[in-house]
């Protein structure tokens, strides 16, 4: 966290914005006791099950797990950085930021950072600019004439014109000594034979956003037949193209950041008319086959991802790669489909020719996960040949194996058994096989196990137990602090080496020197700091003090269960302390008699 003050954050932002007020600008709040119910803004859903609880400052979600407090809120539900999600709730109640003095380092990284971005900017807009000149005459015919695009499409997608000479950018732009540096590193100026040039010259531009809408690199199409068709900058410090879709910013901003679905395709040009023609969901890799981070961050957005591909074996191969990439993260709630055109196509041929109901009419009938898995493998053998058949059903046993969805996988079963002729119990057993033979990290029942623990498990130690307890009651813990003597029963848990005593003295120091610290300014607190995570996992893990509309038990039951905790915490600990002593005790060891009557003392330690 660069530059913003922590104390801002949590005395004067968090103190200061209900975060019920912020969030029911945007949802509709349903008030339930002290708290707040609505449907959740992260997922798709009919009845409420997301809680607004100001006494805690924070929201939970019980369907989808989402929660935090309101900068965690505007962080994911406007696509925000931490620091511009701290800008834009202070920009809501009116409070002004302040900022940290002599946060040199950071300071200076931050300012190339948007050196580099204001770099691209300016780039794009040149590009833009001479789009519109003569010298760009040929590149807007290009665009007009032979690819068919409006003014307004041409604007409002930045598109450019990269002009012969190959000083463009230098003469334009570089104004002070490390500017060339900068547009080297950007990719945008390289280094050849004759000196430094541009990489991209007499080509057609269009720029690549982030998902907040900044350029981060551009691809250059020749307007002739020369090779390569298309230029693509390199990776930079500003671009990562395994993580990035073209076309993503557009289709946020078009849905009010939740699509309800979006369509994969190709090619860059494809997104641009498609758009045009009025499909604002549209979004393509970057000149890579569609990688699992791109595909993780859709399902961020959309519960549906529809990948597109040209009827050709190059896009059913495309299609193959993404079904391949998809299936470790496949989910219940998740939903992938494949949809091809017909051989002569690609999406802008098609939505020229045949207009925009043609092209979602393909979207809208799309197959599923399981019925591209059994198709895609059913060409590639001859099944009418029962040697064929028989690598057949065992190489699709294969793939249905990987399946992490149950449902999925009895569906892909039973598609199975149609296009086979074999039974589908019969197919179970060999599935069942398929899975045994395993080794156990690859298997997926196991992985199943797994994650259905962690769930459950972030639970499974009285530590862990008590530190969620802590996270989500600050409250009690601060009004029984010396009652209960927390600082001895500190040293108890660290003379006894109990796994999570320092997280423990944390945050009771913590909470000792803020009495009325919240759960929402504990996150700001400890966010990116090593209590990070813990606190992240405990904040809201599910203790059973808290209703299911986030409201709490009463105050007295929560301090027995505190109590409970507590005790829970040392007396294994202390017990096979004492047992240890015991023995050597019996061994005539003196000093072990002294510590066993002090440990002795310390099991009542309370009153
Ligand atoms: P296509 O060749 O299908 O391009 O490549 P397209 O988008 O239909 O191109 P037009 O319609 O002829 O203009 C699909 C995508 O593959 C990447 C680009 O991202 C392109 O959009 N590609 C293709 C490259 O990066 N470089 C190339 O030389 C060709
Ligand atoms: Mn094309």
């Amino acid at each position: 966290m660069p530059f913003i003050k922590k104390s801002f954050i949590t005395d004067r932002l968090l103190a200061n914005v209900p975060i019920e007020k912020y969030i029911g600008q945007f949802v509709n709040l349903k008030k339930s006791g002290s708290n707040y119910m609505c449907c959740c803004p992260f997922h798709h859903e009919k009845t409420p099950s997301c809680s607004i609880t100001p006494s805690k400052q924070m929201f939970y979600c019980f369907g989808c797990k989402e929660h935090g407090n309101v900068i965690d809120f505007a962080m994911k539900y406007k696509n925000l950085s931490f620091v511009e999600a701290v800008e834009e709730v202070a920009a809501f109640a009116g409070i002004e930021i302040e900022y940290e003095k002599g946060a040199h380092q950071s300071k200076e990284a931050a300012d190339k950072q948007k050196n580099y971005f204001d770099f691209m900017d300016r780039a794009a807009s040149l590009f833009t600019k001479a789009l519109n000149t003569a010298q760009g005459a040929e590149g807007l015919a290009y665009f007009k004439n032979q690819r068919g695009l409006s003014d307004k499409t041409i604007v409002e997608a930045r598109l450019g014109y990269a002009p012969k000479n190959p000083r463009f950018l230098q003469e334009a732009l570089c104004r002070n000594k490390g500017d060339e540096q900068i547009l080297i590193d950007l990719g945008l100026l390289v280094k050849g034979e004759y000196g430094i040039h541009g990489m991209y010259r007499n080509r057609v531009m269009i720029p690549i956003f982030d998902k907040r809408g900044r350029v981060i690199s551009f691809g250059g199409r020749t307007m002739g037949d020369d090779k390569p068709k298309y230029m693509n900058t390199k990776e930079t410090p500003i671009y990562k193209k395994r993580n990035e879709l073209f076309g993503l910013y557009e289709t946020l901003k078009a849905n009010n950041n939740r699509p309800p679905r979006i369509v994969v395709v190709e090619g860059y040009m494809d997104v641009i008319s498609v758009r045009q023609a009025g499909c604002n969901y549209a979004v393509a890799s970057l000149g890579t086959a569609t990688t699992i981070e791109q595909i993780t961050e859709m399902f961020r957005y959309t519960d549906k991802i529809i990948c597109c591909y040209d009827g050709d074996s190059a896009g059913r191969n495309a299609a193959w790669h993404a079904l391949v990439t998809i299936t470790p993260i496949l989910q219940d709630d998740k939903e992938i489909r494949f949809s091809f055109l017909p051989v002569e196509h690609d999406p802008d041929s098609l939505v020229k020719e045949q207009g925009l109901s043609a092209f979602v009419s393909y979207l809208d009938n799309a197959i599923t996960y399981p019925e591209f898995l059994v198709a895609h493998l059913s060409t590639e053998y001859n099944l009418s040949d029962p040697n064929g058949l028989a690598l057949f059903v065992s190489e699709t046993i294969k793939y249905i194996s990987k399946i992490p969805v149950l449902a999925l996988r009895s569906v892909a079963l039973k598609l199975l058994s149609a296009t086979s002729g074999i039974a589908e119990n019969q197919l179970y057993d060999m599935l069942k096989t398929s899975l045994d033979g395993e080794t156990s990290d690859t298997n997926i029942f196991k992985d199943e196990v797994k994650s259905h623990e962690d769930q459950e498990n972030i639970l499974n130690t009285p530590m862990r137990r008590l530190i969620a307890f802590i996270c989500q009651q600050p409250t009690i813990v601060s009004t029984v602090l010396y009652e209960f003597k927390l600082e001895s029963f500190l040293t108890l848990c660290s003379s006894l080496q109990i796994r999570g005593t320092r997280e423990l003295e944390y945050l009771i120091k913590l909470i000792s020197s803020k009495r009325d610290l919240t759960p929402s300014e504990l996150i700001e607190y400890t966010r990116e700091s090593e209590y990070a995570s813990t606190v992240r996992k405990l904040i809201s893990a599910p203790l059973l003090i808290t209703h299911q509309d986030g409201s709490d038990i009463p105050f007295n039951d929560r301090v027995d269960y505190f109590v409970q905790l507590l005790i829970e915490v040392i007396s294994k600990p202390l017990k096979d302390k004492a047992e240890e002593l015991k023995i050597k005790m019996n061994q005539g060891d003196n000093e072990a008699l002294a510590k066993y009557s002090l440990i002795q003392n310390k099991m009542v330690f309370r009153s």
